[in-house]
C-alpha cells in the first residue's frame, strides 16, 4: 500500500497552510525572541517582584507553563499561569503581570489585564499587535512585540524566549543566550530527522503518526517535560483535530494508571507516548517503567520517546518539534489540513456576536 507520508505531492496538497515549514522556524523564534528581550528596559516597579502571573490562553499560555517548568531550578519567584477572565485575589502591587496574546484580542486575557491595571499591579505585555499592544502603547506599559505571520501555536519559540528574556530583565531568572542557541540547534536537528523528505523508515515523527492513527493518544511525561506533554496534546487537538490526553508523572501513577482499565474496548484504540529525559528523577523513571508493565499486561500500545539535547531548554524544544511534526503527519493521515482551526474560530466569532454578559 502506498504510504501517503512518503508522497511529497500529497503532503503539500494537505498541508496547504504550510505547518510543516513552520516547525523549523521555532529555532529562529528562539534566537530572535531572546535578542529582542535584551533591549527591554523595565521600570523599578517591574523589577524583583515577589511573584509573576502570566495571563494567556491556548498557544499563548503554554509558553508560561514551559518557562515555569524548564527553569524551575532557577526561577527566584513563583510563576502562575492564569487561563481565565479573572485575576486571582493574591495578585497585587508586588506581582509582575505579563499579558501574553498572539492576536492581542483574546477576551479572557484582556479581562484579567484590565483587573490587573485597576488593582495597580505592574503590567507588561507580549504579543503581535491588536488591542493588547494598542493598550500597552497607550498606557506606556513595557512590551515585547514579535512578527505575527505564524499561527499562535506555531509561535511557541517566541513565547518562551520573550517571556524568559523578560523575566531575566526583571531579575527573576538568569538565562543565557547560549541556552537559546542550544535549543535552536535541537529544533534544527529534530527537523533534519523528521522533515517531509525523510522516509517513514527513518522518520520518528512519521512512525509515531502511524502508531496514533485511529487511536486515542495519551502523552505522559515528568518534571520539566510535563508541559511538553500538554503541548503534544494541544498540537494533536489543533493540528490533527483528534481527541488526546496528557498526564504528568509521578502524579499519573496515583490515579491515571488505574484508569487505563476501562472501557476495555478502548485498549486496542489507545496509544500512550512517554517522553523520557536522561535528567528525569530516577523514581520517575521507575514509575514510568512500572506504568509500562501495566499497559503491556492490557496490551495497550505504547512507546517511550528518549529526549536528547544539552540542557532542559534544548531537550524541551527537541521534544516539542517532534510532537509538532507528529501532529502534522497525523493530520495528513486523517486527510486534513493541519492549519485551520474552524472550531476555535466558530467559538470566537459567536462570542463576538453575543451579548458580552450572556451566559448561554
Ligand atoms: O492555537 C490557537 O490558535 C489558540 O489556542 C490561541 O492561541 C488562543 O485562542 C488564544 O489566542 P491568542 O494566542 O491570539 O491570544
Amino acid at each position: 500500500m502506498a504510504n501517503v507520508l512518503d508522497d511529497r505531492a500529497a503532503i503539500a496538497r494537505y498541508d496547504g497552510g504550510g505547518m510543516l515549514e513552520a516547525i523549523p522556524r521555532l529555532a529562529e523564534q528562539l534566537a530572535d525572541g531572546w535578542a529582542r528581550s535584551r533591549s527591554l528596559e523595565l521600570p523599578a516597579s517591574h523589577r524583583d517582584p515577589d511573584s509573576v502571573t502570566v495571563l494567556g490562553m491556548g498557544g499563548s499560555a503554554i509558553g508560561a507553563d514551559l518557562v515555569r517548568a524548564i527553569f524551575s531550578d532557577r526561577l527566584r519567584v513563583p510563576l502562575v499561569t492564569v487561563r481565565d477572565y479573572d485575576l486571582p485575589a493574591h495578585a497585587g502591587p508586588r506581582t509582575l503581570i505579563v499579558a501574553a496574546s498572539h492576536s492581542g484580542a483574546t477576551e479572557e486575557t484582556l479581562s484579567a489585564l484590565a483587573q490587573a491595571i485597576s488593582r495597580g499591579c505592574p503590567v507588561a505585555a507580549i504579543g503581535t499587535g491588536g488591542p493588547l499592544m494598542a493598550a500597552a502603547r497607550k498606557g506606556a506599559l513595557p512590551h515585547l512585540e514579535y512578527a505575527g505571520e505564524a499561527q499562535p501555536r506555531a509561535s511557541v519559540g517566541s513565547g518562551v524566549a520573550l517571556l524568559a528574556g523578560l523575566l531575566d530583565r526583571a531579575g527573576s531568572l538568569a538565562v543565557s543566550g547560549e541556552e537559546f542557541a542550544e535549543a535552536s540547534a535541537s529544533v534544527h536537528e529534530m527537523a533534519s530527522r523528521c522533515g517531509p523528505s525523510v522516509p517513514t523508515e527513518q522518520n520518528p515523527a512519521k512512525q509515531l503518526a502511524w502508531s496514533l492513527v485511529d487511536r486515542l493518544p495519551v502523552v505522559e511525561a515528568g518534571g520539566f517535560l510535563g508541559p511538553v506533554a500538554r503541548r503534544w496534546k494541544t498540537q494533536l487537538n489543533e493540528n490533527a483535530k483528534t481527541v488526546a490526553a496528557w498526564e504528568e508523572l509521578p502524579e499519573a501513577t496515583h490515579n491515571a494508571v488505574v484508569g487505563y482499565a476501562q472501557p476495555e474496548t478502548l485498549h486496542e484504540r489507545t496509544f500512550v507516548v512517554f517522553l523520557a529525559s536522561p535528567d528525569d528523577h530516577p523514581r520517575v523513571a521507575l514509575r514510568r517503567s512500572l506504568s509500562i508493565d501495566l499497559l503491556a499486561e492490557r496490551q495497550i500500545g505504547h512507546e517511550v520517546v528518549a529526549v536528547g539535547g544539552r540542557g532542559r531548554l534544548a531537550q524541551a524544544f527537541s521534544a516539542i518539534a517532534l510532537g509538532d511534526f507528529t501532529s502534522v503527519y497525523l493530520a495528513i493521515l486523517y486527510g486534513l489540513d493541519p492549519t485551520p482551526v474552524a472550531a476555535i474560530t466558530y467559538v470566537k466569532e459567536r462570542l463576538a456576536m453575543a451579548d458580552p454578559d450572556a451566559v448561554d
